[in-house]
């Protein structure tokens, strides 16, 4: 099934869990590709300067979407969209992301809708994120990062979504600090308290061809496998 990745924080791990479930999914055959209908900022890879995030997805998915599918809007500034979008002169649309979204559905199989930031942003100065997953329907998947305050964002992440009449179908605990001693104890204090299954746990290290990353998302993997409209 398509399913939008948001998270408890931007850097929580939206692309790396998008990443190993994109590998994942290619590994199981599945024509998978991502979406990220909004992007700050650029970097340059060779003579492209593309957004770091479309450019991982790309790396990691086995369908290969055109730029202006796979990222809608690219803004150059580094911060909240309608802020980015504002100081281009634009605004964010859902039809345009919509279009991309059903553009993107006829090539995949699956297609991963990775958000921006976290939950609760505006996307233009009348709508928030949350108009944009409720306009495409898509049922949601919280990474959740694991450290120090990260029980806080994510207990009010999953109320958040909820409350916005979205549906929370797995959350993934994403341990974010390596450092921080009491991750499994707030993964398991979550675990009550959060009103959707966990998806996977994992460690901090390279996802890149990491069985352990895979292993540890198969109920991620297992979740997302079903066929759309199932
Ligand atoms: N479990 C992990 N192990 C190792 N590195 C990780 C892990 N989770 C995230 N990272 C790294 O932390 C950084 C932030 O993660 P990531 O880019 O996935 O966050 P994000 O939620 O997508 O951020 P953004 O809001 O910018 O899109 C990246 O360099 C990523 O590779
Ligand atoms: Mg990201």
């Amino acid at each position: 099934m398509d399913c939008f990745i948001t998270a408890t924080d931007t850097g929580a791990g939206k692309t790396y869990v998008t990443c190993a479930l994109l590998k994942a999914l290619s590994n199981l055959g599945i024509g998978i590709a991502a979406l990220k209908p909004i992007a700050a900022g650029f970097e340059s890879y060779g003579t492209e300067r593309i957004n770091e995030d479309v450019y991982r997805h790309r790396a990691s998915a086995s369908v290969q979407l055109d730029p202006a599918i796979a990222n809608p809007y690219a803004f150059e500034a580094p911060t909240a969209p309608h802020l980015a979008a504002a100081l281009e002169g634009r605004k964010v649309e859902l039809s345009v992301i919509e279009h991309a979204f059903e553009r993107a559905k006829l090539a995949a199989d699956i297609v991963i809708v990775e958000g921006v930031g976290g939950w609760c942003l505006p996307i233009n100065p009348e709508q928030m994120q949350a108009d944009l997953v409720r306009h495409l329907r898509l049922p949601v998947v919280m990474v959740a990062g694991i450290r120090l305050g990260g029980l806080n964002h994510s207990l009010l992440t999953a109320r958040a979504i909820e409350a916005d009449g979205c549906e929370l179908i797995g959350w993934v605990a994403n341990i974010v600090d390596p450092t921080y001693a009491y991750a499994e104890q707030t993964i398991d204090s979550l675990l009550p308290r959060i009103p959707a299954p966990l998806l996977g746990r994992l460690t901090w290290g390279p996802e890149e061809a990491n069985r352990a990353t895979y292993n540890a998302l198969a109920d991620a993997t297992a979740t997302l496998s079903r066929p759309r409209n199932a």
